[in-house]
């Protein structure tokens, strides 16, 4: 089934992501396009609306995106949101002034005309904009319908077309109501039915992957403990039963009591065909010597596809088959989009390599099984719920695939591990008990290669710092550092010093991100 669709026409706005994520929380399905990409995709999708995204050009910039034909040709309902605004200004007949001045910020707007884009909403409220040209004459065919101190055309319509057009954002924060405002507009004006919905997610999905598997295929599964990949494999699991078969590596870089959490909660408790492969010496072989935060990202990532397929082999040898033709991955809807608009020169950079744990061996020839693709991170944590997985699962920070080996600074070695192991327990577990671990979106100690003087009881010490890091972000490429309690803090590093030997002192990192990153390597 093809859900009514709104998609959302991506002009390079920071936001852009963020206006899909609040047309799916109102339940209706929504996709990120670029504009370059309208003519083709729309005509293939079950189109209810449009929204054109802000973005950070001026309509009269020499290489400004425009707005496709298909825009008015749809026939179906379109929301310009700021620089979306001024396409449908620009191009509508109507006029935009260039200005150098930005308005950044909250306002007040007043609604000045009935239109179904703020029924239910009271006639004043606080907006956020960020725009720098403004609309001084409506296009053809539009009324104004708001006004704000600095934009006399805040908001216009043309309620016959069903085409409207606002100056700020609806879908941040600082607009209180703009959920409602796109809420009115996908399902008051666009009239999609309120059914992307976590329950028929699963229905769909679980039909959709017995159709690819067919009725006699096998598929396996990587398994990190991280909440993408247990969804995916729940999912598949659903679909399947024992013709999954997870394979979750214990690369010896894990957090305390990590491997034996995963085998209970996916083999015990979710009933699923799990194999644990012990590879901790191969990988603590690979790494010694090496400090080199990137090669230490590398050597991992590839032990990493050697060893999962060993195992996939083994596998295929008792099922009689040449080789597991599936492989389920948790890959989700920013990892794809972002792979859509990647070109050369946009990532030209490598900050850091990413080697997902479970993430596709280049030359391997599985096919791919990914029912996570269109999901963001909170609507994945809805269907683990739906599911009925575990709260510790559903609700996990995430870990990186090379674990702790990028958490301690320089070579890796099993007695770093197991301090860094010690310290992380007690930070998590006093995060836990003080209510901070829902609050916080990534939280972990890393051990720094530096040694520093102490006093404990008379007599002098010499040993290794640990840093503290806890940050809040929605995505994971902004963050900034998480305000602990003072006293939450000091409770922390007085038992990482007295617990945890070779461990003097304990510093909190109060970087953002950017300038800094969240893992330290
Ligand atoms: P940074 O440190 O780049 O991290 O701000 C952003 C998010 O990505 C995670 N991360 C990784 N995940 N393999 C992974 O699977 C990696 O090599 C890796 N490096 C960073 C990090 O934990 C954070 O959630």
């Amino acid at each position: 089934m093809q859900h009514q669709t709104i998609a959302v026409l991506d002009y390079g706005s920071q936001y852009s992501q963020l206006i899909c994520r609040r047309v799916r929380e109102a339940n209706v399905y929504a996709e990120l396009i670029s504009w370059e990409q309208a003519a083709e995709r729309l005509p293939r999708m079950n189109l209810a609306g449009i929204i054109l995204s802000g973005g950070p050009n001026s309509v009269y910039d020499p290489d400004a995106p425009t707005l496709p034909e298909i825009v008015w040709e749809s026939g179906v309902p379109v929301l310009g949101v700021c620089y979306g605004l001024q396409l449908l200004a620009h191009y509508g007949g109507g006029h935009v002034t260039p200005s150098q001045a930005r308005e950044y910020g909250a306002a007040q707007i007043e609604v000045t005309a009935p239109s179904p884009l703020f029924a239910n909403l009271p006639s004043r409220q606080q907006v956020w904009m960020s725009h720098g040209d403004r609309v001084d004459r409506l296009p053809t065919g539009f009324q104004p319908i708001a006004h704000s101190d600095n934009s006399p055309l805040a908001a216009f319509a043309d309620e016959k077309r069903r085409i409207y057009a606002i100056q700020f954002h609806p879908e941040v924060v600082h607009t209180p109501l703009g959920s409602q405002i796109i809420s009115n507009f996908v399902k008051g004006i666009c009239g999609c039915a309120a059914d992307w919905t976590a329950g028929n997610f699963i229905l769909e999905t679980v039909d959709r992957i017995r159709a690819q598997v067919g009725p006699d295929g096998h598929v396996v599964c990587g398994l990190s403990g991280g909440v993408d990949s247990a969804v995916a494999a729940a999912l598949v699991h659903r679909a399947i039963g024992d013709r999954l078969t997870c394979i979750f590596v214990d690369h010896g870089l894990l957090r305390a009591g990590e491997p034996e959490q995963v085998v209970d909660t996916f083999e015990k408790h979710q009933g699923m065909r799990l194999i644990a492969v012990d590879a901790k010496e191969e990988f603590l072989s690979d790494l010694a010597g090496v400090a080199d935060p990137e090669q230490k990202r590398k050597l991992i990532g590839a032990r990493f596809v050697r060893t999962f397929e060993a195992e996939a082999a083994r596998l295929a040898v008792e099922w009689g088959i040449d080789s597991p033709a599936f492989l389920a991955q948790g890959t989700l809807y920013p990892d794809v989009i972002e792979s859509a608009s990647n070109d050369d020169t946009k990532n030209a950079r490598t900050i850091k390599t990413h080697h997902n744990v479970g993430g596709l061996p280049a030359d391997m020839t599985f096919q791919l099984i990914e029912p996570l693709r269109l999901l963001f991170k909170d609507e994945v944590r809805n269907v683990g719920e739906e599911l009925g997985l575990p709260e510790e699962i559903v609700w996990r920070h995430p870990f990186p695939g090379p674990g702790l080996a990028i958490r301690l600074l320089g070579e890796v070695s099993w007695e770093k591990l197991e301090i860094l192991r010690k310290a992380d327990r007690i930070f998590l577990d006093e995060l836990r008990a003080a209510g901070f671990y829902r609050e916080t979106s990534q939280v972990f100690c890393v051990l720094l290669p530096v040694k520093s003087v102490g006093v404990m009881g008379d007599g002098r010490t010499y040993a290794n710092t640990i840093a503290l890091r806890a940050v809040t972000t929605d995505d994971f490429m902004t963050a900034d550092w998480a305000r602990l309690p003072y006293d939450l803090l000091a409770r922390i590093s007085n038992r990482i010093v007295n617990e945890v030997d070779g461990v003097n002192r304990v510093v909190y990192d109060i970087s953002s991100k950017p300038p800094a990153t969240i893992e330290w390597e």
